[in-house]
């Protein structure tokens, strides 16, 4: 059974298989067509933080491939009526997938040891492929392809950074993070990644204007995480000159595009101005969560079909 709980679980050729399926269903998608790939299949969506884009996209692709969802919160007592074991044993008799997101990465790798069916991250305190295949996606979209273009990253190295990390060494773009002290990506991280990855091209910064330098696409994304609330005092000063604003934008190329995984807390790590910038492409860049996850079910379920 096959999991994507990170992105060490695809291979540079699976993520090429999972965007020609994506183009395909998006270019029939947006010509009215919403092809059946996967009748009958069922997805459980098990979410122990708040979500509005995976939720919405992970819904909605399933309906439009055919298949059904149910929405598991509080109320299905995952982790606290039953062991984790037991829940996801019965689960998975029940359903083919199960989407989850977790407090704590650990919880995900819990959910794929005992489960049936395929397992898909979606978010944990460590990672979130399924944010960066989209996000790599819509990049593939706007530059027509990935191989050579350069991500800068300015903020916390967090999930969605380490994500974008392996995403960017398996498509052979190169990566700038740039985070101030103690907010990085973990150095061990790193040096594994360009151990598996041969030619991983990251460098690690704390100086903005460098980051950006030549840089292809702006990413951000807000600097007190959920689960994080009690930092955020802290996480203001420490990030205060790490906010993506014009004057950042304005030391990168002119045609570079600026992302954030979203939701974002405007004012903070990015001004309203930038958000709402032509050089923005974070509203596609969120709706391609739907279509690219649609590539990556019909990749996980559709040859068990
Ligand atoms: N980017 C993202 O995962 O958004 P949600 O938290 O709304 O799902
Ligand atoms: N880093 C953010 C991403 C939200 C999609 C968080 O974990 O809250």
């Amino acid at each position: 059974m096959r999991h994507l709980i990170t992105l060490e679980d695809v291979s540079s050729a699976e993520i090429e298989r999972i965007y020609a399926i994506t183009e395909d269903l998006k270019t029939k998608f947006q010509a009215g067509i919403r092809e059946p790939l996967l009748p009958g299949r069922m997805m459980a969506l098990l979410f122990e933080k708040q979500s509005l884009r995976t939720r919405v996209s992970f819904e909605a692709c399933m309906t439009h491939l055919g298949g059904g969802s149910i929405l598991l919160g509080e109320d299905a007592g995952f982790g606290k009526r039953e062991s984790i074991a037991d829940f996801t044993r019965v689960l998975s008799e029940m359903v083919d997938v199960i989407v989850v997101r977790s407090k704590k990465h650990s919880t995900v790798e819990e959910v794929a040891k005992y489960s049936k069916a395929a397992v898909v991250n979606g978010l944990t305190d460590e990672s979130h492929p399924c944010q960066a295949l989209a996000d790599l996606y819509t990049l593939r979209e706007h530059f027509g392809s990935l191989k050579g273009l350069k991500l800068a990253w300015v903020g916390d190295g967090n999930n969605v950074a380490v994500s974008l990390a392996r995403g960017c060494a398996k498509v052979g773009m190169s990566m700038s993070v740039c985070a101030p002290e103690g907010y990085q990506l973990p150095k061990s991280f790193v040096d594994k990644l360009k151990q598996q990855v041969p030619g991983a091209d990251i460098t690690l910064t704390d100086d903005t204007t460098e980051a950006v330098a030549g840089a292809d696409a702006i990413y951000t994304d807000v600097w007190t995480s959920m689960g994080q609330e009690a930092e955020r005092d802290q996480r203001l000063k420490d990030f205060a000159n790490y906010q993506v604003n014009g004057k950042l934008m304005a030391a990168a190329p002119k045609t570079a595009v600026f992302m954030h995984c979203l939701p974002a807390k405007r004012g903070e790590e990015v001004t309203d101005e930038v958000m709402d910038s032509p050089q923005s492409i974070i509203v596609p860049q969120a709706g391609n969560r739907m279509h690219v996850q649609k590539g990556i079910l019909v990749w996980l379920l559709g040859s068990q079909a």
